[in-house]
């Protein structure tokens, strides 16, 4: 068995691993057609990102932080921090890899907005307690070293009473069927962590929180990534057909666990 000592040190490599990965692969980076940190390049990925999470912006209140301190953990190149900081509110972004701070920064200076935006650790944050008054972490706890330790930063940092929006995978989800029936491979299976949550197991994990509402998400959309067969079969018959069951029935199946908590 590993000691104390010995378990933060391999924590310490695995986070180094992490961040190689994802200075390597920027989130849905396949996706954009125009060159990378170009204004065209932001709009690809935030029109890609809007298209496949359109239900995002009802679930999530951008607009409800205005002068308010928002924070977000594993910010990629800040999409939805943008959005955001357009709703009023003074926004922090702080992400593992440089790669993704700095095209946060030219996406911000293409809406001649202001962010604080830092290379940052979410296991370790660098801000004191009770500052911020949301802290938002969308499909980051999922490919952190420690994840707990990701969710008692985000409480620690947040005042009392405040919410945090967090979002990981669904561990029994329609994509997880669909992916192991018809043999395709999901995103980002080759990052050094990626995991994923019952209710349960996502729920222990926000224990410490006054208030935990989870709701799931992320329902099949045609996708422009997968090509031949199985994309002519997904697009054209799994999407249409599965969207046809009522959501009552297959609500628990989304893609994404979120979590609406409170300090
Ligand atoms: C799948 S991307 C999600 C990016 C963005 N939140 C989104 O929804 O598009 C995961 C991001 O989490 C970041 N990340 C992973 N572990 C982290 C950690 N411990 N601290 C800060 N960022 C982390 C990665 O660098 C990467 O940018």
């Amino acid at each position: 068995m590993k000691t104390k000592r010995e378990n933060k040190k391999s924590d310490k490599a695995l986070l180094q691993e992490i961040e190689q990965y994802w200075n390597e692969h920027i989130h849905d980076l396949e996706i954009a057609e125009n060159p990378v940190g170009s204004q065209g390049f932001f709009q690809d990925l935030e029109n890609y990102r809007f298209e496949k999470l359109h239900y995002l912006p009802n679930l999530v209140d951008f607009n409800a932080w205005s002068g308010k301190k928002v924070l977000e953990v594993g910010c990629g190149v800040g999409i939805d921090l943008v959005r955001f900081a357009q709703g009023g509110a003074r926004v922090t972004g702080i992400d593992l890899a440089d790669k993704s701070i700095e095209l946060a920064k030219k996406n911000f200076e293409f809406h001649s907005l202001s962010a604080r935006l830092q290379k940052g650790n979410g296991e370790q944050l660098d801000f004191p307690d009770n500052a911020f008054d949301c802290v938002y972490a969308h499909g980051v706890i999922q490919y952190t070293a420690n994840d707990q330790a990701l969710i008692d930063e985000i409480y620690r940092v947040l005042k009392p009473g405040a919410s945090a929006i967090m979002m990981v995978y669904n561990r029994h989800s329609w994509l997880n069927f669909l992916s192991r029936t018809l043999k395709v491979k999901m995103e980002h299976t080759d990052a050094p962590v990626l995991k994923q949550y019952s209710r349960r197991e996502f729920s222990s994990l926000l224990k410490t929180f006054s208030k935990v509402n989870l709701v799931t998400e992320r329902f099949p959309v045609r996708s422009r990534l997968q090509k031949g067969l199985k994309a002519v079969f997904f697009n054209n018959l799994f999407v249409p057909v599965y969207n046809l069951i009522p959501k009552f029935v297959t609500r628990r199946t989304g893609w994404h666990l979120m979590a609406f908590a409170k300090k």
